[in-house]
């Protein structure tokens, strides 16, 4: 089954579905998230800010925590918080960058806002309506507009399914096009993937990496979603392939007015994609601003170690390697106050104790950091 195939499942099959396969969320993951909701402590009521009218996505305090550790009767006792308080919005059109070290939690967090695994707590905007209070059949209605492109485009293909027959599916399923028009409608997707007509009738195994992948995008932005998840999409592609890739993204963005979250390891490949970058640091957002003032001027000490190793070409521009001591600590137990204190330069003795307060320093340029004025 492709995994765009569960995004159409009804209702009734998502618990069953679940059980082979981790896409959606199981019943006892979301009870495990409803113990947990309870379990945690009651944070101070917010005045409730208006939503922006430009965001088609605005995320609010989203959490995901995992049980790491359960008591004798299967309660949970510690939890894993891969997504911890994370905030953000995305203008229609645009494309936000996620980058962060392995393990930050920036897979989980896509997966959490596209609601493919429960959230533990927080809001998921999708265009003014708060996904996570949306029951199962509104939820599957929605679907094909957010829709996820992996990393792996070997994996994510049903290896039993010619390619016309996998970017037709979710679309017959969803009705968006007549049954009569369905061969004509999945042909006019793959050329503009540039998929060539003939590769209609032939199977995911006879393709290389680079034709897989546009395979999945043909299969994601057939469903004429309005926002993408593009998580790592060309990290298992030859050099020479990412460029074409990353194009054809940019390509079809302009032409469907697409809105991006695109997570990467690599971060010329996120400044050439991005309008607005986030950074990552154990399941918290540290860093969020326009491409530009992000790499002109990262704030935080671990954006401007992560940016240190990008190679610059421009001759007048220097920057000196910064390498961060230490392993990163573990997200089942991170460290108090500032959970980067353990690794950063500047560490103060506020930092051992205090969270710095993740706050606006101008023109959207958002820094979680001691270093700069708190209130
Ligand atoms: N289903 C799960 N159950 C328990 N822990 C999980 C689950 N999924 C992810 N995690 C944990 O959550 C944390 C964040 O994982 P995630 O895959 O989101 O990181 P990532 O930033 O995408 O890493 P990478 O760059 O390697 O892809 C990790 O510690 C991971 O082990
Ligand atoms: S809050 Fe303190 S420890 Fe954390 S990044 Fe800023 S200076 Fe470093
Ligand atoms: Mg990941």
């Amino acid at each position: 089954m492709s995994d765009e195939t569960l995004n159409t499942l009804p209702a009734d099959e998502e618990n069953a579905a679940a059980e082979n396969s981790s896409a959606l969320p199981s019943a006892v993951e979301e009870e495990e998230t409803a113990a947990l909701a309870q379990a945690e402590e009651e944070q101070p009521e917010e005045e409730a800010q208006p939503l922006d009218p430009n965001a088609l996505l605005e995320v609010r305090h989203l959490k995901k925590h995992f049980p790491a550790k359960k008591d004798f009767f299967g309660r949970p006792v510690s939890f894993l918080k891969a997504v911890d308080d994370v905030s953000f919005k995305i203008e229609k059109g645009t494309t936000l960058g996620i980058v962060g070290e392995s393990g930050c939690g920036k897979t989980t967090l896509g997966r959490t806002i596209l609601r493919l695994q429960p959230a533990t707590d927080g809001e998921v905007y999708f265009d003014g309506v708060d996904i996570n209070k949306l029951n199962t059949k509104q939820m599957n209605a929605l679907r094909p507009q957010m829709q996820i492109i992996f990393q792996d485009p070997y994996s994510s293909l049903s290896p039993r399914m010619p390619v016309g027959e996998i970017i037709g599916e979710a679309v017959a399923q969803h009705k968006l096009v007549p049954k009569t028009e369905l061969k004509e409608y999945v042909l006019e997707v793959m050329k503009s993937c540039g998929l060539p007509y003939h590769y209609y009738e032939r199977y995911p195994h006879e393709f290389s990496g680079g034709q897989r992948q546009r395979i999945c995008i043909a299969t994601a932005l057939a469903l004429k979603p309005r926002f993408v998840v593009c998580d790592e999409p060309v990290s298992a592609l030859d050099v020479s392939i990412q460029a074409q890739i990353i194009n054809l993204l940019k390509d079809m963005q302009e032409k469907m007015g697409l809105t991006y979250i695109f997570i990467s390891h690599d971060l010329s490949v996120v400044e050439h994609i991005s309008n607005k970058v986030g950074v990552m640091y154990l399941g918290s957002l540290v860093e969020y601003a326009s491409t530009g003032d992000i790499f002109d001027n990262p704030m935080h000490p671990y954006t401007e170690a992560l940016f240190s190793a990008v190679p610059i070409p421009d001759p007048d521009r220097h920057s000196k390697r910064i390498i961060l001591s230490g392993d990163i600590p573990s997200p089942i137990n991170a460290p108090a106050g500032c959970k980067f204190h353990t690794r950063c330069n500047h560490c103060m003795d506020i930092c051992r104790e205090v969270a710095p307060k993740f706050k606006d320093y101008g023109n959207g340029h958002m820094v979680a950091c001691h270093l700069y004025p708190q209130d």
